[in-house]
């Protein structure tokens, strides 16, 4: 069992209270790690540190190319420490070690992509007639309070570390109480590769306590948020007096659709690995699957098919396909759910956990599939975050886009057709900021990443990521030389 200190300002140090609490293995149940319970006081101290490494340190005053330095290192360290964080991520959050490789590769790409960024941000100078000059130029925002959630809790803090550190900004990062480990490992290898103290903070805490503070400081200039629609609200209110500079990368309900023109076993694959991977705890999860009603029956037979060889296990165990969930809590969650979907639709799919006496106290849920499910239905409208797919028929595009739209939640979409035509004007009509054709799930670090209707506000990733961390500034120069000719 390890007993983690959080980082603030260069130094490990414990909680002011000196309370900590245990982080769990979901497989398990049982802890393996314990961290500070971080207090309001404490993100004061975090925030403090992270303010005067903005206001007076290096970091933000470093040149771009130095900056790009250690980003570039951060990359190569994170490489070098894979497997350990690989293994931490399947500890601290359930997934299955190839997931998590998958995400610690993409976590260091990530830093190497905003390394690159941090020489190419520009500015402009707009016309403004013959007697001035404009010069628009951009800037840090400053202290940026990152809170991020459970289900890729590196991946998810990189996304935002990474664009705030390349603009200058400092950082003060709140990781979810779940799964804390990793955004603390994060911070000897940002030391490691030459950033100064106070440019990265970790507190480790609860929402209440740790996260509520960080959106009210009056000394934090922007939250980056991803998580409930919840919470997301209150960090949109909660911000307002002091009117931070908010984005939030909230939850959906997205539809998965599925015609029949499209390549059969290519779409089933994809569309179970749209719901199934990452235990469906996935924001942007296929979790509605619309099937045109000529192949509906084979697509669900099949899709249950898929479902049945999903192996349940430890993320640790290599043969293992579906992880448990993060949580006792998220586990009650889901199952409370699925019972409410045996009273609304019928179930064609209800898998066992596993057998292995050692993961008994494990939070696992099998894949589970619903069907005749009708878009009113309370499993086709809030988002359940597990491994629950609801399969619905449809008969025309016009009836998929209306179905498929109706929900206020607009994260992501997936099209399944070799009909390109059809598949781009479905795309085009979907109300979601991504939409897959062929595909689901990819999410590139180049390309841009946040939702339509209330599953945000802002984009993440490619140079989308980087304008939330800037200012713009315009200064203006007077060249009237006072000559008329
Ligand atoms: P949550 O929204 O409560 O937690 C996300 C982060 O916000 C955590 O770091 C948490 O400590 C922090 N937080 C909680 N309350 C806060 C507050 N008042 N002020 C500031 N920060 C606060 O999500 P939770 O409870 O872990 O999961 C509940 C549901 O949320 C899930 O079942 C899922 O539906 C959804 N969710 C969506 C995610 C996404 O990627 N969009 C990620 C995690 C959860
Ligand atoms: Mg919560």
């Amino acid at each position: 069992m390890r007993a983690y200190a959080m980082y603030v300002d260069g130094r490990w140090i414990q909680a002011a209270k000196e309370g900590t609490f245990d982080v769990v293995d979901p497989a398990t149940g049982e802890a393996f790690a314990s961290v500070p319970d971080a207090q309001p006081e404490d993100v004061d101290r975090a925030v403090d540190a992270a303010r005067r490494a903005f206001d007076d340190g290096a970091w933000p005053r470093a040149s771009e190319r130095d900056r790009a330095r250690v980003l570039h290192k951060v990359s190569d360290i994170i490489r070098r420490e894979r497997d350990r964080l690989a293994e931490l991520e399947v500890r601290d959050s359930g997934k299955p070690m190839g997931e998590a490789e998958e995400d610690i590769d993409e976590a260091a790409f990530m830093f190497e992509y905003y390394a690159g960024w941090t020489t190419k941000v520009m500015g402009a100078i707009p016309p403004v007639g013959p007697d001035a000059m404009s010069l628009v130029i951009k800037e840090p925002i400053g202290v940026a309070g990152l809170i991020v959630p459970w289900n890729y809790p590196l991946l998810m803090a990189v996304q935002k570390v990474a664009p705030a550190l390349a603009t200058g900004c400092t950082v003060v990062l709140k990781p979810a109480e779940q799964t804390p480990v990793t955004a603390l490992e994060l911070a000897p290898i940002l030391e490691e590769a030459g950033l100064p103290p106070g440019a990265f903070n970790v507190v480790t805490g609860f929402g209440a306590s740790a996260g509520a503070p960080l959106v009210k400081h009056p000394k934090v200039d922007k939250i980056g948020f991803t998580g409930s629609l919840e919470v997301g609200k209150v960090v949109m209110r909660e911000g307002a007096d002091t009117l931070k500079r908010v984005t939030l990368e909230l939850g959906g309900k997205s539809p998965n659709i599925f015609f029949a023109d499209a390549s059969f076993d290519e779409a089933v694959e994809g569309t179970c690995n749209g719901i199934f991977w990452n235990q469906g705890e996935i924001c942007s999860a296929g979790s509605r699957v619309f099937v045109e009603r000529s192949i509906y029956d084979d697509a669900l037979q099949a899709m249950v098919d898929h479902g049945r060889n999903v192996k349940v296990g430890s993320g640790l165990d290599p043969a293992t396909t579906m992880g448990p969930l993060v949580s006792k809590d998220q586990q009650e969650k889901v199952l409370s759910y699925i019972s409410h979907g045996r009273k609304e639709a019928k179930v064609a799919l209800a898998g066992d956990p596993p057998d292995d006496p050692a993961l008994r106290g494990g939070y696992f849920v099998p894949p589970t599939i619903f069907y005749d499910v009708s878009n009113d239905m309370t499993i086709a409208r809030e988002e359940i975050f597990g491994p629950v797919m609801s399969v619905l028929p449809f008969d025309t595009v016009d009836d998929v886009l209306r179905l498929a739209n109706d929900s206020d939640y607009g994260l992501a979409a997936a099209v399944w057709s070799r009909d390109i035509k059809k598949a781009l004007n479905t795309a085009k009509a979907l109300k979601a900021g991504i939409v897959w054709i062929n595909d689901s799930q990819p999410a590139p670090t180049e390309a841009p990443w946040g939702g339509y209707k209330q599953s945000g506000v802002g984009r993440e990733l490619g140079p989308w990521g980087l304008e939330d961390y800037l200012e713009v500034k315009h200064i203006y120069i007077n060249l009237d030389d006072g000559d008329s000719g």
